[in-house]
């Protein structure tokens, strides 16, 4: 048996794959904060281009990418399927575990998949500047990338203890050309007012979401763009698993269990979403979420109607959140350290189609140490989450299980974190309860 399953560019999927239309169940409507009604497309022109809203709302089942991303695609994609021999023995499993390598895009993660895409959308339409915010660095880095490939200019807004702990992502951005700013930043009217509040705050992704909002919607020839959540992220992020059901069809090999970690919910639901009609048909494929226990969010928060930033400028998201002023400790995995998530992954969660587990930031370190002395590729402390999970899957079966998941990203800007945990020095935080129970009291009041 072959190490690695590879497809050409030819076998590149020629379309994206939307699951709206195939859903068992409507998705709750986007909220307008200020009617509580339905949000209107026309009402997101401020700040996302016309083409990415059709897509945020379209009933299309397949997207056609353009030839000009899918050139740009093809300087990391298609990416290779791995089985895990030597991860497998180290594990002494029967199971049989097959990796989707997303780390061999420029910035290292699975990120670029929709960056480029944007960019690209926003370029079409005449936008000038893109603005977005960053945790670990990944998405800025990437939207840094996918800019500079359509030659726009790039602001991202990254999470003040991000910015602080990897330097090198940040450096990689500005190499494409992006300007970064730590948030909290005094660029913002949000900025400022939450600085004057706590001048050591460390930040979080929702606080960056607000900077960035508010330097779009102030600025004529700028948009913005998010690295995850919304429903056009995750379409663009299907080309990880139509590519993965592809490579599977080649080997003739069948799946049980997919496996990917959770931020926002973009490459987990990217990788999984193109495997949903066969479950739907009743395939007895389960579909398994990976969190942190410092930001459980489909774990321990709410299914209800949230914000998606802190300064309660978004539209409103039906999801499981902890509260939109909930700010998580600063774990390594900055990637998953959002309150909320994806509405269509939340919409299957709670349907009872998708199975969310929370990890300790300590244990995903040491299987991602594992994985790294056995298979070679050293992973992002955001894929560790989903690796810990393959472990526990793995380690649980007696039988010839199958499992895949999602390598979303890989870890060679992370060194100070695994440093950290060479050190001893890492530390494990314990669900804050009371913090998260206040910040769920300031939910807004809605529900339908
Ligand atoms: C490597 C990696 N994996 C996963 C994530 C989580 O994001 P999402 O859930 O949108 O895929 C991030 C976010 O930055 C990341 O960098």
């Amino acid at each position: 048996m072959e190490k690695k399953i590879i497809l050409s560019e030819k076998e590149m999927p020629e379309a994206w794959y939307n699951v709206l239309p195939d859903l068992p169940e409507p998705l709750p409507p986007v909220l307008n904060p200020a009617t509580k009604e339905p949000i209107k497309p026309e009402d997101l022109l401020p700040i996302f281009p016309r083409s990415l809203i059709e897509q945020e709302v379209s009933s299309e089942k397949w997207i056609e990418i353009p030839q000009e991303v899918k050139k740009v695609y093809s300087i990391y994609r298609p990416s290779p399927l791995y089985r895990a021999y030597e991860f497998e023995k180290a594990l002494k499993t029967k199971a049989r575990i097959y990796y989707k390598n997303e780390s061999f895009s420029p910035p290292g993660s699975h990120k670029p998949n929709t960056a480029i895409a944007q960019a690209y959308y926003n370029k079409i339409e005449g936008v000038k500047r893109i603005v977005t915010e960053t945790g670990a660095g990944q998405w800025g880095s990437a939207l840094a990338f996918g800019c500079k490939m359509f030659g726009l200019e790039c602001t991202i807004y990254m999470v003040k203890v991000s910015y602080e702990q990897k330097p090198y992502r940040r450096l990689l951005a500005q190499a494409w050309g992006a300007e970064m700013f730590p948030s909290p930043s005094d660029r913002t009217e949000f900025g400022r007012k939450i600085l004057k509040e706590d001048p050591d705050c460390p930040g979080s992704l929702g606080i960056a979401i607000s900077e960035a909002i508010e330097d779009a919607v102030k600025h004529d020839d700028t948009k913005y763009a998010l690295g995850s959540v919304l429903n056009h992220v995750l379409l663009h992020q299907t080309i990880v698993g139509l590519e993965t059901q592809k490579q599977l069809e080649k080997i003739g090999e069948r799946v049980d269990v997919l496996v990917g970690c959770v931020g926002g919910g973009s490459n987990f639901a990217g990788f999984f979403l193109p495997f949903l009609p066969r479950r739907l048909k009743g395939e007895e494929i389960r579909i398994l979420a990976a969190e942190p226990k410092a930001c459980p969010t489909l774990t321990k928060g709410l299914y209800k109607y949230d914000f998606g930033d802190t300064a309660c400028t978004t539209p409103l998201l039906k999801m499981y959140t902890l509260g939109h002023n909930f700010i998580p400790p600063g774990i390594h995995a900055g990637g998953l350290r959002y309150h909320g998530d994806a509405p269509i992954l939340c919409h299957l969660v709670n349907l009872g189609i998708v199975e969310a587990r929370a990890y300790h930031q300590i244990e995903c370190f040491k299987y991602a140490i594992l994985f790294a002395q056995t298979e070679g590729f050293l992973p992002a402390p955001e894929t560790a989450h989903a690796i810990m999970a393959v472990v526990e899957e793995a380690k649980n079966s007696s039988e010839e299980k199958v499992i895949v998941f999602n390598f979303s990203g890989h870890g060679y800007f992370d060194l100070s974190a695994y440093q950290a945990y060479f050190k001893g020095e890492l530390k494990d935080y314990e669900y804050p309860e009371d913090k998260i129970k206040e910040a769920l009291k300031q939910l807004p009041d809605v529900d339908i």
